[in-house]
């Protein structure tokens, strides 16, 4: 699908069954969010730019690859969006953090918005917002609209699961913005879950209902 990347690395696809199943505990939903949240982030600054410094190694100096730029943005879309976070701060500590809070209202699933706080300078970085599950795709939707507000220019979304409504709606409001994800599944129900799914994200990585 144009403009979505689905990240088939077998470790991705072996850890994201194992999520999906329904007897999973929180414990371990919790622990492989974090492992594969690792490997998405991998995926998604597979391609950033690099800049030669000059080192020296204790044998000679070289010059060597490092990151160019300012440092990157994760922006989790609360409350789920953080068991992404975690793992892909393991793997760029130096990240700045954003925080989005958006929920759906259960009736008419539009998002509404109660937190917002990102740095300051989000315009020239590069900004990754991560919530597991790109469902309706309203709440990213509504928080990559106020990352632009405040100058985000260029963005990237990674989530685990996608429906191909939410991918519809997203890419219909940001056409700008690719997507990264482990799966695209089949629809979405009724009631906006993903279906096969792996159920509510948020309620199985803290064992709530
Ligand atoms: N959010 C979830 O956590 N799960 C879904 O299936 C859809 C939205």
């Amino acid at each position: 699908m144009n403009g979505v990347t689905v990240i088939d690395h077998p470790l991705v696809q072996h850890k994201l069954t194992i999520m999906r199943k329904k007897e999973t505990s929180t414990a371990s939903f919790r622990r492989l969010l974090r492992e594969i949240s690792t490997l998405l982030c991998y995926e998604v600054t597979r391609d950033l730019e690099l800049t030669m410094e000059r080192i020296e190694t204790p044998i000679e100096a070289i010059d060597a690859p490092v990151l160019e730029g300012k440092k990157l943005v994760f922006a989790s879309i609360l409350r789920a969006g953080n068991g992404l976070l975690e793992g892909m701060l393991d793997l760029v500590p130096s990240a700045r953090v954003a925080h989005i809070g958006v929920y759906r209202d259960h009736e008419t699933l539009e998002a509404i918005e109660y937190y917002f706080k990102a740095p300051e300078d989000v315009s020239n970085r590069l900004v990754i917002v991560v919530d597991p599950m790109l469902a309706t795709g309203n709440s990213s939707i509504a928080s990559i609209e106020k990352l632009k507000e405040r100058g985000a220019q260029n963005i990237r979304f990674l989530c685990l699961l996608a429906a191909p409504e939410g991918i519809r709606n997203f890419q219909e409001a940001h056409p700008d913005v690719p997507i990264y994800t482990a799966s695209i599944d089949s629809h979405l129900n009724e009631k906006g879950y993903i279906v096969p799914g792996l159920g509510d994200a948020g309620d199985r990585m803290y064992g709530t209902k």
